[in-house]
């Protein structure tokens, strides 16, 4: 077995114990490997994933014909914490997963910083379907596309969110504001504490900006220990 292969499957295992202790839900083989993929109780019934199931065809707007795969989103169906980014881009067009590509391992490395594995967080989009060339989302496409995460922040309930970059933000908090005006508050999403902070792709971009952003998921981790029950 390589090296890489035996730490993906250890990761696996971890993840799986995190999430069903020590009972053992593999049925079949596809099973098998869409949670190696990383797809929170792939081949389970819980509430999200038949949700997933439900609207991954989607064609309710152009994107759903450019699209490769659709981008439900991935994580931790229990997280306490989730974070909001953009679109897919190519990578995740590909892999049917957010946040795989370059900007994703920013964040996964930005996540390790502050202690989160990102199997402890969940992560999803503003939209599901990657807008051609990476353009920015259109409004229309937005508006189609939001109800969706709606109610996948309904299901999950997590106890804050994490906004990166603007567009995520603007969308979820219905604002104009730019990222200085977006960053360093606390704000509410539907009742739920919500942080901003730069997407990942703008710090790959503008490196002396990384700092920053860790500071803000900082911000974001302890606002949200601030309100767990002791
Ligand atoms: N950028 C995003 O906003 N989301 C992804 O999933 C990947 C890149």
């Amino acid at each position: 077995m390589t090296d890489s292969l035996r730490e993906r499957l250890e990761g696996f295992l971890r993840w799986y114990h995190d999430l069903y202790g020590g009972n053992w839900y593999v049925e079949n083989r596809e099973t098998l490997e869409a949670l190696l993929r990383g797809e929170a109780a792939a081949g389970g019934d819980s509430a999200l994933e038949q949700f997933h199931r439900q609207i991954q065809d989607c064609t309710r707007c152009p994107l759903g014909k450019t699209r490769t795969r659709f981008v439900f989103g991935s994580g931790n169906e229990n997280a306490e914490i989730m974070l909001i980014g953009e679109a897919p881009g190519r990578d995740e067009d590909l892999q049917g997963q957010p946040f795989v590509g370059r900007s994703g391992q920013l964040l996964t490395k930005m996540l390790a910083r502050i202690g989160l594995k990102r199997q402890e967080v969940y992560i999803a989009n503003i939209l599901k379907c990657r807008p051609p060339n990476n353009r920015n989302p259109e409004p229309a496409e937005v508006d189609t596309c939001l109800p969706y995460l709606q109610r996948q922040i309904e299901m999950i309930q997590p106890k804050i969110l994490i906004a990166l970059g603007k567009v995520a933000a603007q969308t979820l908090l219905g604002s104009e504001a730019g990222m200085a005006g977006l960053r360093n508050r606390l704000w509410q999403y539907r009742n739920i504490p919500l942080i901003v902070t730069f997407h990942p792709a703008y710090l790959l971009r503008n490196e002396s900006a990384l700092e920053e952003g860790v500071r803000d998921l900082q911000f974001a981790l302890a606002q949200y220990q601030k309100n767990q029950p002791r």
